[in-house]
C-alpha cells in the first residue's frame, strides 16, 4: 500500500487518468456533505430515501463488493457486517437490510464511515499499482466512480427531503448565490417526421441500459424551446389543475384525491393571496415565475401538459432533439443546488435550449429495454435491467446532477408518484 496515494509515479498512464478520476469523484461526494452533523448524516425521513452516511458507505462497498474482495490478493473485509448492511438491492452478492430501516443504523457512526472510506481508497490505489490489473477492473472502477456520481445526486435530493421534514427548515448551504433571472418567451421547435437513431454511440462511458444504439421512427414533431416554468405551473394550479379529473391519468387522479395534493412538493403559502413559497438547499424562497419547475410526478407533469394542450414528448423525440447540443446547464458543480434560468445560453431560432441540468425532464415513455439490450455479466447486472418495469424514464440532468455525469443518451428512471428528485416538464405536440 503507498504511504502517499497522491504520488503517481508507480502508476501506469492509462491508470493514472482513472486513479484522478476516482479521487475526483470521491473528493466530490465528500464535499456535498461538508458542515452536516452526525445526526444530519444519520436521520432517515421516508423509506424512499436514504441517510447521507449509508451513501457513503453504500457508494465504498459498491468498490469494496465488486473490485476488492474478488480482485485484491489477501482480501479481508473492513467489516464483515457491511456487506449486508450497505448492500443495496444486489440479490447476487447476498443478504441486504432492508431500505426502510437504514436510518435506524446509528452504529457505526460517522467516523467509522469515513475512515471505511478512507481504507477502501487506499487498496484502490494499491490495486490499480500493480501494472497487470485487467481491463474488466478498471471497466467496474469507472461503473463505480459513475455509480458514486448517481449517488451524489441521491445524498442531495434526500437530504433536501429530510430538512424540509424540520419545522425550522434548515439549510444545507445559508447563503443564496445572486443569480440573475431572465424571462423567456415560449417557442416550439419542430422537426420532421423520420427515422431516428438512439442510445449511446460508444464515444466515452455509457450504462448498459444505454445500449444497443438503434433505430426509431418518430412522425413530425414539435418541442418546447425551454421546459415548464415554475410561473407555468402557478397558472395550472390557479386554473383550478388540481381539481379537474379530466386533466388527470386514473392513477394519478387517484394520488391527487389520497394524498391531497394540490401543489408540487416543497411548495407551500400563508394564505390563498400571498406568494407561494418554495423549500431549497438555500433555506426557504419565494417562486421566480421563470425558473424551471422542480418536484413534480410524472402524474403533475401529465396533467400540466393536458392542461397546455400538448404532451410530454418520448424518450427519442428528446434523444433526437438533444442530439448535438453542448451539455450546459446548472449542474451540482456550482452549488446552487436549485433551478435557475439565466442569459447564460444564448437563443437560437432552431434549437432547444435548457436541455440539460436544472430539472430531469420526464418524458412519456416507458423504461424499457433496448432491442437487443443485454444486461452487464455478474453482479452488476442487477444495475438496471431488473427495474425495467413500472418506471418512467426523464432526460437531461438537473442541478443535483455532476455535469460529467451527463449525455444526450442517458436514461434516468423513476416510479410515476415520485416527487423528490428535481424532476420536471418540457413539452413536446404534434406539429402544426
Ligand atoms: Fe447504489
Amino acid at each position: 500500500m503507498p504511504l502517499n496515494p497522491q504520488n503517481n509515479l508507480n502508476l501506469r498512464p492509462a491508470h493514472t487518468a482513472l486513479w484522478a478520476q476516482y479521487q475526483s469523484v470521491r473528493a466530490a461526494t465528500m464535499a456535498i456533505v461538508t458542515g452536516l452533523s452526525p445526526e444530519d448524516c444519520t436521520a432517515q425521513s421516508m423509506p424512499d430515501a436514504s441517510p447521507v452516511k449509508w451513501h457513503l458507505a453504500h457508494t465504498t462497498w459498491f468498490f469494496e463488493t465488486f473490485i476488492l474482495e474478488p480482485y485484491e490478493h489477501n482480501f479481508s473485509a473492513f467489516h464483515t457486517e457491511f456487506r449486508v448492511l450497505f448492500n443495496s438491492y444486489y440479490n447476487a452478492v447476498g443478504a441486504k437490510h432492508a431500505r426502510p430501516e437504514r436510518g435506524l443504523i446509528t452504529r457505526p457512526g460517522l467516523e467509522t464511515i469515513v475512515a471505511y472510506r478512507k481504507n477502501v481508497d487506499a487498496r484502490i490505489r494499491a490495486l490499480l499499482d500493480d501494472a497487470n490489473v485487467s481491463s474488466h477492473v478498471l471497466q467496474l472502477l469507472t461503473l463505480g466512480c459513475h455509480h458514486e456520481q448517481q449517488h451524489q445526486e441521491l445524498i442531495l435530493t434526500d437530504l433536501k427531503h429530510l430538512l424540509s421534514r424540520n419545522p425550522a427548515l434548515p439549510a444545507l448551504r445559508e447563503s443564496w448565490p445572486l443569480t440573475p433571472i431572465a424571462a423567456r418567451e415560449q417557442g416550439w421547435i419542430n422537426f420532421s417526421a423520420g427515422v431516428v437513431e438512439i442510445g449511446s454511440d460508444g464515444q466515452g462511458f455509457c450504462f448498459d441500459n444505454e445500449l444497443p444504439r438503434h433505430r426509431q421512427f418518430c412522425e413530425a414533431f414539435s418541442i418546447a424551446r425551454y421546459p415548464v416554468t415554475y410561473g407555468e405551473f402557478a397558472d395550472f394550479i390557479a386554473d383550478g389543475g388540481y381539481a379537474r379529473p379530466e386533466l388527470w391519468l386514473s392513477a394519478g387522479w387517484e394520488i391527487v384525491q389520497r394524498e391531497g395534493w394540490e401543489h408540487p412538493l416543497y411548495w407551500r403559502r400563508e394564505s390563498a393571496d400571498a406568494p407561494w413559497q418554495t423549500f431549497t438547499l438555500r433555506g426557504e424562497i419565494e417562486i421566480a415565475r421563470d425558473v424551471p419547475i422542480a418536484h413534480v410526478s410524472y402524474f403533475e407533469a401529465d396533467a400540466f401538459a393536458r392542461w397546455a394542450g400538448a404532451r410530454l414528448p418520448t424518450e427519442a423525440e428528446w434523444e433526437t432533439a438533444a442530439a448535438g447540443l453542448p451539455i450546459v446547464g446548472h449542474f451540482a458543480d456550482n452549488g446552487i443546488f436549485h433551478p435557475l434560468a439565466t442569459d447564460v445560453f444564448e437563443p437560437s431560432a432552431h434549437q432547444p435550449l435548457h436541455m440539460f441540468g436544472d430539472v430531469w425532464e420526464w418524458t412519456q415513455s416507458s423504461y424499457l429495454p433496448y432491442p437487443g439490450f443485454r444486461a452487464a455479466s455478474g453482479a452488476v447486472g442487477e444495475y438496471n435491467g431488473k427495474f425495467m418495469i413500472n418506471q418512467m424514464v426523464l432526460r437531461g440532468g438537473s442541478c443535483a446532477t455532476p455535469q460529467s455525469h451527463i449525455r444526450a443518451s442517458y436514461r434516468n428512471f423513476f416510479p410515476t408518484d415520485t416527487r423528490w428528485q428535481f424532476s420536471g416538464v418540457r413539452l413536446a405536440r404534434e406539429c402544426r
